[in-house]
């Protein structure tokens, strides 16, 4: 088992490029089952999770070639429609396939994703969405059998969540249906702008993308374009952590301010002072670090809850009482018990967490539960006193290109130990 090795009470101080953002280039793959021809996709992050997306793909019949940051796809072989429960089980965003292999061959099988680390996480409002745009879905023993004996048909479909990976799936779904789909309440994450622009460059007609109202006009075929994956917004957010908890300077390249206007004033309610240009993010902290009024999670563009985690272990550090109240997953407070295991003093009961800031934070033992508790959890230990040790690091792999390289780049004594 791997694991991190973090010594703190390290400044940072430095440049840092940000990674391409995992929750795009997951449905840009997706996407390119859709297309005609090659797709190649730059700042592709090299993550295990975007390599058990090319494995669907392999398994759907795609090329798929990654070299670097860039991946290729070609899907022009016979695209198969059955995704293997081995596969579907590697990461939970495997259901957003479904409606891409719909929208191309108009039938699918797959196993359910189920829950994760954070909670049951349901695709009801998949599943109804699709159902209204003329899918057969039967739901049995845990297995997906999708057919389209007519086709997708275009519809007028108003979610009751706005959930980010329904609206993607309903987006793949409806860029090559019969007639226009009109998404009501749909997600306005950057990521489904990026996953739109992407499909417009391949001949899509969309749009209204970033707004609560999505309109996709179904086209005959999408050509594979070139197309480059945006910055990840949590990847900066996680690094902005880690220079508000050390009390560093860190300059992120790459980062879209755009993408953080919820998340730069939480920083600067701690204590920071962040100068952004489009594409860049720079940011400091020489006050001490002092605690927030109550931050909520909410749906783009409200804080988002994937930089809850990264929040709370900065809070922990903070002089004062923070109220974290997360208000889109049921389980999303498993790395606070192993802040307290650091020292923090955190109580977390249901949807609220409350935070009295402590004035050290100690290096101990712990285990990541979840992709973003783990990189809460070496944030809080770059600023413990000593060694923390982070086992299962493989949910961090999930989402970070070998964090500990980053960290250590920008000053951190960070290493990866490998146990045979
Ligand atoms: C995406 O997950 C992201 N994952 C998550 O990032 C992110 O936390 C989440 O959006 C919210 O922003 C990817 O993009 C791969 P949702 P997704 O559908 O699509 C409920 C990370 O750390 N819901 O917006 O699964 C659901 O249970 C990951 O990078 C239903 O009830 O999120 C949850 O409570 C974690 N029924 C809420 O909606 C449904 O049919 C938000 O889910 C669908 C969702």
């Amino acid at each position: 088992m791997q694991k991190l090795i973090i010594e703190g009470e390290k400044r940072l101080y430095g440049e840092a490029l940000v990674q391409g953002a995992k929750n795009s280039a997951l449905p840009l793959l997706a996407a390119c089952l859709l297309c005609e021809g090659e797709t190649l996709l730059h700042n592709c992050p090299k993550l295990s999770d975007v390599y058990a997306a090319c494995r669907i793909l392999g398994c759907l019949g795609c090329e798929c070639r990654a070299q670097g940051n860039d991946i290729t796809v070609r899907a022009d072989a016979p695209c198969g429609c059955c995704v293997p429960d081995d596969l579907m089980r590697e990461m939970r965003s495997s259901i957003v396939f479904l409606g891409a292999v719909l929208g191309r061959t108009g039938e699918c099988s797959l196993s359910f994703p189920g829950g994760c680390e954070l909670g049951p996480r349901p695709i009801d409002m998949h599943l109804a969405a699709l159902r209204r745009m003329g899918a057969e879905i039967t739901e049995r023993h845990g297995v997906l059998r999708c057919t389209c004996p007519t086709g997708l048909k275009g519809t007028g479909i108003i979610l009751p969540f706005p959930s980010v990976g329904a609206t993607e799936n309903i987006i793949l779904a409806a860029a090559l249906a019969e007639g226009t789909t009109v998404i009501k309440n749909a997600a306005r994450e950057p990521e489904i702008a990026d996953l739109c622009c992407f499909l417009r460059a391949c001949g899509a007609r969309i749009i209204g993308e970033g707004s609560d109202t999505v309109v996709i006009e179904g086209v005959g075929s999408l050509q594979g374009c070139e197309y480059t994956v945006m910055p990840d917004r949590i990847v900066a957010a996680t690094l902005m952590s880690a220079a508000a908890i050390t009390g560093g300077e860190v300059s992120l390249i790459g980062a879209r301010s755009s993408d953080l206007d919820a998340v730069i004033p939480v920083f600067e309610e701690m204590g920071c002072r962040i100068y952004t240009c489009p594409d860049r993010l720079f940011i400091t902290r020489k006050l001490p670090l002092s605690s927030v009024r109550t931050v909520r999670t909410m749906p783009y563009p409200g804080f988002p809850t994937d930089a809850q985690a990264l929040v709370t272990a900065v809070l922990a550090k903070a002089k004062g009482t923070s109220i974290i109240v997360e208000n889109i997953f049921e389980n999303r407070f498993r790395h606070v018990d192993e802040l307290v295991r650091m020292g923090a003093r955190i109580k977390a009961e249901g949807k609220v967490a409350v935070i009295d800031g402590v004035p050290k934070l100690y290096g101990a033992k712990v285990r990541a539960s979840d992709l973003r508790g783990g990189a809460a959890l070496a944030v809080a230990a770059l600023a413990a006193e000593g060694v923390t040790e982070i086992g299962n690091v493989g949910f961090i792999d999930r989402g970070y290109e070998a964090l500990e390289r980053q960290l250590s780049s920008l000053g951190a004594s960070a290493s990866r130990e490998c146990k045979i």
